[in-house]
């Protein structure tokens, strides 16, 4: 296994590692800035690697923000590996995850966000956005770095497989063949809303965590991929509950 290293907008690298038992690749983004981010952790067993290509671009005791989008071990599975390797670093999270949890999981106390706050992190500026349970996770939320339009877009448009670090070929197919394997994605009312709302932010370049960075229409996959939700969502209450014709449940 080696993890690639790849600069997807100024200053923004993905570094992505195949992992060829689950036929995935776990991408973490590092923001090289005044402040260093990076936006998921990636699992422990991966952290030697990781952070060894994290090295090619700055050293890792710079690192200043820990990220990532929701509690799951390629998200946020090494994050005290990394603060004991980078003495300034905080981990960085929604107020009501670290509350419920990164207090407890994390060796440091986290810095809690507040859905719309921004990190200046000097020269680049990363806007956090609530998403509760999209794709899935209480504490799901995502991370949108203004100056470039990159939003980091964590499990959304999952795919298999190995690719390019970047196209501009559809990720919505492909995402929703990796749904029907894996079911990843929370089904409910909110679903297909939270992501189009996702393409009022006009993103240039959707960064995957299991795919390539996306650089064509983002505005449209955003809104295809809403919509392939909602018309799943609709055909799994038919499929659970039966047909139940509009207006014909009646409410206390
Ligand atoms: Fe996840
Ligand atoms: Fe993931």
């Amino acid at each position: 296994m080696d993890t690639q290293l790849d600069e997807i907008a100024p200053d923004i690298y993905r570094l992505s590692t195949y992992v060829s038992d689950a036929n995935l690749v776990f991408n973490q983004f590092l923001v090289d800035a005044d402040e260093p981010l990076l936006f998921h952790t990636g699992p422990r067993a991966l952290f030697p690697l990781v952070s060894a290509a994290v090295e090619r671009v700055l050293p890792v005791e710079r690192l200043r923000w820990i990220t990532f989008g929701h509690l799951e071990a390629d998200e946020c599975g090494a994050m005290n590996s990394w603060l004991a390797a980078a003495p300034r670093a905080e981990v960085a999270h929604g107020a009501m995850g670290c509350a419920v949890s990164v207090a407890d999981m994390a060796d440091r106390p986290p810095r809690p966000l507040q859905d719309g706050e921004v990190l200046d992190v000097g020269g680049r500026r990363l806007r956090r956005i609530e998403t509760p349970h999209v794709p899935h996770g209480w504490d799901a939320g995502l991370m949108y770095e203004e100056t470039t339009g990159t939003l980091l877009c964590g499990d959304l448009f999952t795919a298999v497989g190995q690719g390019p670090a970047m196209t501009e070929h559809e990720v919505t197919g492909p995402a929703l063949q990796a749904e029907d394997l894996f079911g990843a994605t929370c089904l409910t009312p909110a679903t297909g809303p939270t992501i189009r709302s996702l393409a009022e932010l006009r993103p240039d370049r959707l960064g995957l965590m299991h795919g390539p960075t996306f650089a064509g229409d983002c505005v449209a996959a955003l809104r295809d991929l809403a919509d392939a939700y909602e018309r799943r969502l609709e055909a799994e209450g038919i499929w659970l509950h039966g047909f139940v014709p509009p207006g014909s449940v009646a409410r206390d």
